[in-house]
């Protein structure tokens, strides 16, 4: 899929890609149709909770910590300061894409100021769920792989920062087994550091020639007018302070969290992508006030194939909320849309969606159609389905500039 010069033109040269709803909206599939385009994939933020997915081939490839649009070669790579890393998911991911024959390391730099998530992190946070669902009666349903707590201790100013790769040995094992006794007495949780030492070992063997301090970041990509492709993870509402609290992730996930993250001056971004789904569409708990009834929900999950790409968790799905795309789009200034898996809407009688006029919330239910699968141009998509992405646009004041009509990557109309 090409992404036409006007289109590119009115993206600029930094631009930044974050999800409007619940995460999972599709961003990858966005990524990597662009990601061609420009010189840097930068991650900003989060960790292996995030998981973008890619098509390529009829081949699903599923990344948790690169840039989903790593399969592209001779692209940097930049795992931002604000990431929480499990090092042994990124090697993992790493192997796996440099056994497909696309070089990863030659073109990765990973900030010495993103924080480790060790092993315990993630039994830390099993327990803290369980003393949750105890205690209240319902958890978050976190992704169980360590992130609260590895920003928690980054906020407590405890963290294990990549920089302790570089570290001698003894250093790096007190700063472990300092972790692991605070983890027993705080939350009993009661592990052996054995495996993460192996673990950071191996990492450190792996990685110490990509470490790249923060202010050599900076220049790397400041320097050079180089385009700079900007992968947000997780979407808006699970942003940590204008999120959906406490149903929320331990980053800030929106735009100004991106550019943080990456040490990124706001006035380099040229252009956001908002990518949200036609529908929507959240795992683990909190509020979902345009949950779709068990029957239409249970539709939508198995034509949207709608399980976690980490978990593996069914997701709770519902109706597109207008309501929050205008939010989500003034809290991270969208200047476009991308709505994916518009297809999984073929065969809906009509369309429900939620919107605000003023104070009041809005329902409508919008005609529906039967076959937008496959488009490849807005004109071979059904009118009603185009009726549908100018209510979008009528609504929120933002165009909709990508529409997702399948999972490959030649199911992706560009419209300017
Ligand atoms: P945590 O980020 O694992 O702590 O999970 C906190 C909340 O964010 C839970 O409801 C997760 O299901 C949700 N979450 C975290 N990452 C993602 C993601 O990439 N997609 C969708 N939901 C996510």
């Amino acid at each position: 899929m090409t992404v036409p010069h006007v289109l590119l033109d009115r993206l600029g040269p930094v631009c930044a890609v974050v999800g409007a709803q619940w995460g999972d909206e599709g961003k990858g599939k966005i990524i990597d149709a662009l990601a061609p385009h420009f010189d840097v994939l930068a991650r900003p933020c989060g960790g292996a909770n995030a998981g973008h997915t890619v098509v390529v081939d009829g081949q699903k490839h599923v990344f948790h910590l690169l840039p989903a649009g790593c399969l592209h070669p001779e692209k940097n790579i930049v795992l931002g300061s604000g990431m929480v890393v499990h090092l042994a998911t990124l090697l993992e991911e790493v192997r796996r894409v440099e056994a497909l024959g696309i070089p990863i390391r030659e073109r990765l730099a990973l900030s010495t100021a993103a924080h480790i998530v060790l092993d315990c992190d993630r039994a830390i946070d099993a327990a803290l769920e369980e003393r949750r669902t105890q205690t209240t009666g319902e958890g978050i349903g976190t992704t169980r792989r360590g992130i609260g707590p590895a920003y928690a201790r980054k906020a407590a100013r405890e963290g294990l920062r990549c920089e302790a790769l570089l570290w001698a040995e003894n250093r790096l094992h007190g700063a472990v087994a300092g972790i692991y006794a605070d983890a027993r007495e705080r939350y009993n949780v009661d592990s052996d550091p054995a495996l993460d030492l192996q673990n950071l070992r191996e990492a450190r063997d792996f990685l110490a020639p990509h470490l790249v301090q923060p202010g050599s970041l900076l220049e790397m990509l400041t320097s050079g007018k180089r385009r700079i492709l900007i992968e947000g993870a997780q979407g808006s509402l699970l942003d940590i302070d204008h999120g959906t609290y406490p149903f929320v992730t331990s980053s800030a996930t929106t735009v100004a969290g991106a550019l943080q993250g990456l040490g990124l001056p706001p006035r380099m971004l040229c252009s956001c992508i908002g990518v949200a789904k036609a529908y929507c569409t959240r795992v683990g708990c909190g509020p979902f006030p345009t949950e779709a009834a068990p029957i239409a929900a249970a539709r939508l999950r198995e034509r949207g194939g709608e399980y976690g790409a980490t978990t593996g968790r069914p997701r709770r799905c519902g109706w597109l909320s207008l309501q929050d795309l205008q939010y989500a789009a003034g809290i991270n200034g969208v200047t476009c849309w991308a709505i994916t898996k518009l297809d999984v809407l073929d065969g809906e009688a009509t369309i429900p969606v939620w919107s605000t006029d003023g104070s009041r919330t809005v329902h409508d239910e919008l005609p529906g159609w039967t076959a937008a699968a496959g488009a490849r141009t807005w004109e071979a998509l059904p009118s009603q389905a185009q009726a549908f992405l100018r209510f979008i646009e009528e609504r929120t004041h933002v165009p909709v500039c990508f529409i997702g009509s399948g999972s490959a990557r030649e199911h992706l109309i560009c419209r300017f």
